[in-house]
């Protein structure tokens, strides 16, 4: 398990979400109501891929990528006065944020400025914030980005929140904390885009995966699997740290190792001792255990998948077969 369990996003037992002196910007996500100047009656609406409704009728499919993968980008635009605010910038943002995942959408041909300033004159808000989310779009959930998909672009226009002016006036706390955005891999969670990326760029390079190696050389996992390697007769695997999904099927494949007699080491090696390695594997649920025999262009062992590899596959599927059912389980 990780060592650390008490990081962001955990609230400890007993502690307050939000100190009472530190009230909430109002009016995000709150229920219809009116606006500061009191001109305009509040009416949340969205616009998507073209169609304007009520922001509660629009709907988006569950295979959309950006719910499956956060295959996504999104933009934040205040509308002050009726007007939106430093439009330019933020669209310009936006265009980068596209070409930096390639998303196949022409931000141009959008006409989302024009969007923008409909969808501000219909929802009748003058004080707005207007969010722009664009995703890869729906297709079945497969990790390589599929080529010619429909982008979903939606645009939301909402009541702006207001910071309370005693908010303003005293100013408010902060506390300190690491760095770990994109650090937590052992979480299972669906912000897969830098995995989708490096996974898409294996397959157009004719690589059915991709392995993640740290600055210093260190094996991780790959894009969707747990690795091991086999060097005289024994297996080695990453650490089961923070920096990687603890895979279940890792687990089945030590309880596989200790049936076959193999002995497992537990440790971190670098991408030297993987290339050297007599036979290399990957586990996953789907995938169960599959051998690796060429890392870049180069063969693993002789090239072919390793008898210790096949040994294990073979185990593992024994056990799905016949294994232990379903209501064994301890949860
Ligand atoms: C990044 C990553 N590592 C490892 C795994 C293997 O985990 P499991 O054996 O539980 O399927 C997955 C599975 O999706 C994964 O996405």
């Amino acid at each position: 398990m990780p060592s650390e369990r008490s990081g962001p996003g955990r609230i400890p037992r007993g502690s307050r979400r939000l100190a009472p002196e530190h009230p909430e910007p109002e009016g995000a996500g709150s229920s219809p109501r009116v606006s500061q100047t009191r001109r305009f009656p509040i009416n949340a609406l969205a616009w998507l891929n073209g169609e304007f409704c009520p922001i509660h009728e629009a709907k988006v499919s569950i295979e959309d990528r950006g719910f499956q993968f956060g295959d996504g980008i999104y933009e934040v635009i205040r509308v002050y006065d009726g007007r939106p605010f430093l439009l330019e910038r933020h669209l310009e943002r936006l265009c980068r944020s596209v070409a930096a995942i390639g998303l196949e959408v022409n931000v141009e041909e959008l006409g989302l400025a024009r969007v923008i300033d409909e969808g501000v004159q219909r929802s009748g808000m003058a004080e707005a914030v207007v969010y722009i989310q664009i995703t890869r779009g729906a297709a079945p959930r497969i990790h390589d980005i599929p080529r010619g998909l429909p982008p979903t672009v939606v645009v939301t226009f909402r009541p702006a929140p207001v910071v309370p002016a005693e908010l303003r006036e005293r100013g408010v706390s902060v506390m300190t904390t690491r760095e770990i955005r994109w650090a937590n891999c052992y979480i299972k969670a669906i912000t897969l885009l830098p995995n989708i990326l490096v996974r898409t760029e294996a397959r157009r390079r004719g690589y059915y995966e991709a392995v993640f190696v740290t600055d210093q050389g260190e094996v991780r996992e790959t894009t969707a699997a747990n690795i091991f390697a086999v060097r005289q007769g024994r297996l080695r695997m990453p650490p089961r740290t923070q920096a990687v999904l603890h895979g279940i099927t890792q687990s089945l494949v030590l309880d596989c190792a200790a049936r076959v007699d193999v002995p497992v080491e537990e440790r971190a090696f670098h991408l030297d001792f993987l290339r050297a390695a007599d036979e290399a594997f990957i586990s996953s649920t789907t995938l169960e255990v599959l051998g690796v025999t060429r890392i870049d262009d180069q063969p693993v062992g002789d090239g072919t998948v390793g008898p210790i590899t096949r040994r294990l596959h073979e185990e593992l599927v024994r056990h799905a077969r016949r294994g232990p059912c379903r209501s064994a389980c301890a949860v």
